[in-house]
């Protein structure tokens, strides 16, 4: 596993360098309109929930490798459900009609957000558990990266108290690898030999497609911080045209 988990790691690195991760960590920008990102993550974080429950784990797990993954997938399965709370704490839940936030979920504009939920989900298909563990670390070690940016904008919003979702107590659940396994546990798991090649493409199509969801988010933010009326909901509406 170590030489997947070398390229994970200098992936991370580089991602730890996104304008994205740059934005979240900037302190000359009000705590408010950093987390204003959170709309354009909501395809992916329920699609997450989804990835988890239905693509990860396994009802009757045959070995210790898919019962690692198992636990990982029944903790972060959850989450998104204070993401939802979030994002009312945030304001957001006034903003649009329902028509308008499903146009909005399924516009053009987020195509990159919803590349991401499908890419991992097709990754996971006919794979065994080692596989799926390289996908979790790759996974794990970006979302590290975002939370833990996420986290810094949090600290200065006056709702910080009430946030879950973008709060230290779920960073805190996340340890930047398989939930509920030791690291000495991952690094000792056997890739085989012929999965290696594909280890290594399905790697970089997660940081590939992470990098582009960020680049997109943040795009998004800008354009509707820098808009005179609606902000996010501005977009709904508008894409709902
Ligand atoms: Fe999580």
């Amino acid at each position: 596993m170590q030489p997947i988990l070398d390229v994970i790691q200098r992936r991370r690195s580089a991602f730890d360098q996104h304008p994205f991760i740059r934005f979240l960590r900037d302190e000359g920008i009000p705590a408010q309109q950093r987390l204003a990102y959170a709309p354009y993550a909501s395809h992916f974080v329920l699609t997450f929930a989804d990835f988890n429950r239905e693509f990860l784990r396994e009802d009757e797990p045959e070995t210790s490798r898919q019962e690692m993954v198992n636990r990982h997938a029944d903790e972060d399965a959850t989450h998104y459900a204070w993401f939802l709370h979030d994002l009312d704490v945030l304001g957001f839940n006034p903003q649009c009609r329902f028509t308008d936030a499903l146009a909005f979920l399924w516009s053009d504009l987020g195509k990159h957000a919803r590349a991401m939920g499908h890419f991992v989900i097709a990754a996971t298909r006919d794979t065994s558990a080692p596989m799926r563990l390289v996908i979790i670390e790759a996974l794990e070690a970006q979302g590290n990266v975002w939370l833990t940016a996420t986290v810094q904008a949090a600290r200065s919003h006056p709702d910080r108290d009430k946030l879950r979702y973008f709060s230290q107590s779920h960073l805190d659940r996340e340890t930047g690898h398989a939930i509920g396994s030791d690291v000495d546990e991952i690094h000792a798991t056997v890739l085989p030999t012929e999965l290696r090649a594909r280890a290594e493409t399905l790697v970089h199509g997660i940081f590939d497609h992470t990098e582009a969801f960020c680049a997109e988010i943040l795009r998004r933010t800008q354009s509707a911080s820098a808009s005179t009326m609606f902000g996010f909901a501005g977009e709904a509406a508008r894409t709902a045209r």
